[in-house]
């Protein structure tokens, strides 16, 4: 708690007029004191924060390494002091040697710097982390987000991408990053309260993490590649990979069963930790790998799982949001998928992250494999890196109609979700999206297998949604629709925009970008799901963020 620490360091009474400190959410480096910030350069004299991910660290600290800079901590942020010390090695001001060091990062960056050699300011720079300024009578400020601000100052400067600033008692100057020319800005003023503060003006935090997802994306396309590279090695030296969570987590896991066979040609099993062991638990060996995906690190089941998993040797790999949790400190490797704090009860950012981890995981093992051709994973590679923009447009898009569209079903008593191929997974998470917010009734089946018994409940009226990306499945998605438009269902279609036979199906339809590939298509297709869930709890009078009878992490039994 940040309380604390104000007391035990006595902070109050400490001389100077300025200061920077951070919360960190480990990204690189344990949660642990070497690795707390701020960070400084060799001769002690400048500090950095840093919220955010800088790629190229490990290129950029090898170089530094061989120009003869020590390293205490495993952090990226580290690297912002000791290039700022380098380029002061040469004729440049502070400023300048930091404009001239933030040139050079790759990544998302929201940073602070002080120095001894000017001690009464503090430096600033964003690229995709927030950073905000004020000013009042108390002083020139920095910060993350606006919760943090609103006590000290309620006008404020949104620092915008490629941006650089200088905070003094005085007030603030911005200049872009780029070539270090002026840039003046007016002053916003913020009538939040706290509360609203803490969801940046969004009424909840649901709703603020759907939209955080361009974001959390990126985030989840910088990991480090030396770890994508360690758990790529325990997958292809596994016999039998198994994939295993719980609720969300686990229909990423299903999503990723159709991408590891799709693209890696790698048969796995999916399984809900809860019947893991139950399932396989008996044919678990050496040769085994489980590879457990926890947003939260802590699911009981989930844990359970994993202990059963390393007493029978098998080797247990770990995806999970919170670094250091119970479920990357006993695997035998683990990613962070970094897509921040999670505060909404039902899962949304974490989600769409955990199948862009895997997709990665999949694409390297093809790669490593020589089960892809070179222009098949070019290719996909091109349109992974273009995901995070997907569901920018559909949030473009779709942000507010989705409202009216909830509104228009709001009576509904039973809704089907549908969805073939890997869209089974994405109708899956959507209708769990639905239930744990809204607690309507409501069923997911691969479309398929939908006349096998679930066709039984569709009659006038009954609402099912339909998830129909382009690609091999779109076809046989069609006869689904038409034989649940017989017998009277109201057909709500995802679909590619402009795909007239869908649309012409279709009661309502929530157009997608097009040339989405299909296995990608469950991260920018659940957006509208999400959105659907979202606005349909909120009409009907329920906070999304706390659902009934449900927990965040699942600790117990
Ligand atoms: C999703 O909206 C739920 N809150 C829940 O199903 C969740 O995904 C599940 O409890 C697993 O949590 P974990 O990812 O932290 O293990």
């Amino acid at each position: 708690m940040i309380e604390e620490v104000v007391e035990r360091l006595n902070m109050i009474k400490m001389p100077g007029s300025i200061g920077i400190g951070h919360t960190r959410w480990a990204t690189h480096g344990a949660p642990e004191m070497v690795n707390a910030h701020p960070h400084v350069d060799c001769t002690g004299r400048l500090a950095v924060v840093h919220n955010g991910v800088i790629e190229n660290f490990m290129e950029l600290k090898e170089e530094l390494i061989n120009r003869g800079h020590n390293f205490t901590s495993k952090t990226d942020t580290e690297i912002i002091a000791h290039l700022i010390e380098e380029e002061l090695k040469g004729d440049l001001r502070l400023d300048d040697a930091i404009l001239k060091a933030l040139r050079v990062l790759e990544g998302s960056y929201a940073i602070a710097v002080v120095s001894l050699d000017n001690p009464k300011k503090i430096y600033c720079a964003r690229n995709e982390s927030p950073l905000v300024l004020g000013h009042s009578e108390l002083g020139s400020f920095c910060a993350s987000d606006i919760p943090a601000m609103l006590p000290y100052s309620k006008n404020v400067v949104y620092l915008r991408n490629g941006e650089f600033a200088e905070l003094d008692e005085d007030g603030l100057s911005i200049r872009l990053v780029e070539d270090g020319s002026p840039v003046s800005r007016e002053y916003t003023e913020i009538n939040w309260n706290i509360e609203m503060a803490e969801k940046q003006g969004y009424p909840h935090f649901m709703l603020k993490e759907i939209y955080e997802q361009p974001v959390s994306l990126r985030n989840a396309l910088r990991l480090q590649q030396r770890y994508l590279d360690l758990l790529t090695t325990f997958l292809d030296r596994g016999q039998d990979l198994f994939l295993i969570a719980a609720g969300t987590s686990y229909y990423a896991c299903l999503a990723a069963s159709y991408l590891f066979s799709k693209i890696a040609r790698l048969t796995t099993f999916p399984a809900v930790s809860s019947e893991f062991v139950e399932q396989y638990g008996s044919s678990l060996g050496i040769d085994s790998v489980v590879l457990a995906l926890s947003q939260s690190g802590e699911t009981y089941d989930t844990l359970q799982a994993i202990e059963y998993a390393r007493m029978r040797a098998a080797t247990v790999l770990g995806v999970t949001n919170t670094v250091f949790s119970s479920l990357s400190r006993r695997a035998r490797a683990y990613i962070s998928q970094q897509s921040g704090p999670e505060i909404g009860v039902a899962a949304t950012k974490t989600f769409t992250s955990q199948i862009l981890v895997l997709l990665q995981l999949a694409l390297r093992l093809a790669i490593t494999r020589g089960k892809i051709s070179q222009d098949d994973g070019d290719e996909l590679e091109a349109k992974m890196i273009q995901v995070p923009d997907f569901v920018q447009s559909v949030l473009d898009r779709h942000g507010e109609s989705i409202g009216a569209l909830a509104r228009k079903y709001l009576d509904s008593r039973l809704f089907i979700f549908l969805g073939r191929g890997i869209s089974s997974a994405t109708a899956m998470e959507g209708r769990l999206k639905l239930l744990e917010l809204t607690y309507v009734p409501s069923l997911a089946y691969p479309a398929g297998e939908s006349k096998h018994g679930p066709i039984s409940v569709v009659e006038d009226g009954v609402p099912v949604i339909f998830l129909c990306p382009r690609g091999e499945t779109r076809k046989s998605i069609v006869g689904s629709i038409m034989e649940m438009k017989a017998r009277g269902a109201r057909i709500i279609s995802v679909c590619e925009e402009g795909d007239a036979e869908i649309i012409s199906l279709s009661d309502d339809v929530i157009e997608m970008p097009r040339n989405i590939p299909e296995a990608l298509s469950p991260i920018p297709y659940i957006v509208p799901l999400q959105l659907f869930a979202y606005h349909f709890a909120v009409q009907k009078g329920l906070d999304p963020d706390k659902p009934r009878n449900l927990a965040k992490s699942v600790t117990v039994p």
